[in-house]
């Protein structure tokens, strides 16, 4: 197999300067709900990109869990490599890929524990086997085998009666639009990029980007 004959011509849609509202977070909204109606694959699914001290980057992938009137929030555990270089440096950004619509959408901004209470009622609202495992992995951290994980869960999972708390290290990050893109894929590469760069607290101006 040549990997460099792998090529798929966008043809599905187009976008103009005005058919985008004018906040970024909106207009993630409409297109996020568009995603959901098109049934793409686990549309949630968002690459979030940090940096470390050394300004080295990191990628992976996280599950968006709500769009805010800011931006967005995903859910995860503060002492992870993710949590100590967003505590370090809160500047993130995050990728859609949409490849049933030919949609990419770029986000970037600053990262914010949510309020505790917050991250208590998400927490609260997942299945016991989700709130078990965040319990139960030292996110990042090597771990000796998969049978030491499987004992912990084991544990935990013991007592149906036993309620399982969260753990103070693990909550919520909510992510402030600085800056935002909406990407739709055109025949020729000759693709559509509108671009959000804000203007003042919460004011966005949009321009057409060269793909
Ligand atoms: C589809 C998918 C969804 C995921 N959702 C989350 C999530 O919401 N929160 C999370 O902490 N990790 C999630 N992960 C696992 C992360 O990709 C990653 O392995 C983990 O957070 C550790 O990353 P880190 O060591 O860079 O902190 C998900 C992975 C995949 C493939």
């Amino acid at each position: 197999m040549n990997i460099a004959d792998i090529r798929k011509e966008y043809s599905q849609g187009a976008l103009n300067e005005g058919s985008l509202p004018d906040n970024p977070v909106e207009g993630l909204r409409q297109w996020f709900q568009e995603a959901v109606k098109a049934q793409v694959m686990e549309p949630n699914a968002m690459v979030l990109s940090t940096v470390n001290r050394q300004g080295r980057p990191s990628s992976r992938v996280v599950l968006l869990k709500e769009i805010s009137n800011r931006g967005i929030v995903f859910f995860t555990n503060y002492l992870s490599r993710k949590g100590q270089e967003i505590e370090a440096e809160n500047h993130v950004s995050v990728n859609f890929f949409w490849p049933e619509l030919e949609r990419q959408v770029r986000i970037e901004g600053q990262a914010y524990q949510i309020p505790a209470e917050d991250s208590d009622a998400y927490f609260y609202s997942r299945p016991r086997l989700s709130q078990a495992g965040a319990i139960a992995s030292a996110q990042s951290q090597v771990v000796e085998s998969r049978e030491e994980l499987d004992a912990k869960m084991a544990e935990l999972m013991a007592d149906p009666e036993q309620e399982l708390q969260r753990p103070e290290h693990w909550g919520g990050y909510e992510i402030v639009v600085e800056y935002a893109e909406f990407w739709q894929g055109r025949p020729g590469r000759v693709h559509d990029r509108i671009a959000y760069f804000e203007t003042g607290p919460g004011t966005f101006q949009t321009k057409r980007l060269s793909p």
